[in-house]
């Protein structure tokens, strides 16, 4: 099979629901347990799962800005497909997910320190941090992303540290257009490729949206894309799961790599 033939796998699609509950905090987040709080998370996995989803994204973070720990369990519990939860490497978080049990843990950056640059969790910087908590993942059987920038040493060192896979910070992608959009383009392309070299799943998330989607096609390797912020934004307009099914839709179009 050639590097672009198809293989019969398509790119998976990781939906976060982070911002429909960013639209219940905006209203509720001092009455949680009111009889009106809307809109439901649950409800929202579930039409996710109805458009295509082959996974449910969640980032309580410490702020708890949108998405509770409450809530992820609540998901855990009454959605069937697998559950990715983003999370700072934080004690209080590992402990949290070791209770929730998803299915995988995105570590992301909580806390400025932990930023490089771009804004990917600086695994280089914190690698003594994660050979503590990569160990508990894995004895818990949760499988373990590091969202990093697309930059040489990062990638290396999400390799060294055992995890088995790596989201690739795409919001520098987003965010360029013309020229540094392809210079950014080109950056993630030679980090997939790296990635993809040391045995590393490569996914893909951040800023990504219906209409900057095909140009990440000329990144390889890609196994699973995390969107958000655009799904929930056409949500307003046609309903979740029909945003989630015309990215699905789009998404059909990337061209296989092995
Ligand atoms: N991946 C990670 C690690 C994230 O933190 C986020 C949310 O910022 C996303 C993907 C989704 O990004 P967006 O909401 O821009 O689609």
């Amino acid at each position: 099979m050639s590097e672009t033939e198809s293989s019969g796998t398509s790119l998976l699609l990781g939906v976060n629901i982070d911002h429909v509950a960013t639209l219940r905090q905006a209203r509720y987040s001092t009455m949680l347990d009111n009889h009106n709080v809307e809109p439901d998370i649950v409800m929202a996995a579930r039409a996710a799962v109805e458009g295509g989803a082959d996974s449910i994204t969640m980032h309580p973070r410490a702020d708890g800005r949108h998405v509770q720990l409450s809530d992820v369990e609540a998901v855990r519990r009454e959605v069937e497909i697998p559950l990715n939860m983003e999370m700072g490497n934080t004690p209080e978080m590992v402990e949290a997910s070791l209770r929730i049990q998803p299915e995988f843990v995105c570590l992301v950056p909580e806390t400025r320190e932990e930023i490089t640059t771009e804004g990917g969790l600086d695994v280089v910087a914190n690698e003594a941090a994660l050979r503590v908590s990569l160990p508990q993942f894995r004895a818990a059987g949760i499988k373990v992303s590091l969202f990093i920038d697309p930059v040489d040493e990062q990638v290396r060192m999400a390799a060294d540290l055992g995890a088995e896979m790596i989201e690739l910070h795409t919001g520098a992608f987003a965010n360029q257009q013309g020229e540094q959009r392809e210079a950014e383009t080109q950056r993630l392309i030679a980090a997939a490729e790296l990635g993809h070299s040391l045995g590393l799943q490569v996914n893909a998330g951040h800023g990504i949206n219906y209409d900057n989607l095909d140009e990440l096609f000329a990144v390889p390797h890609l196994v699973e894309l995390n969107i958000g912020h655009t799904l929930v934004s056409r949500a307003v307009f046609v309903g979740l799961a029909e945003a989630v099914r015309e990215m699905r839709e789009l998404m059909n179009d990337y061209p296989q790599t092995k």
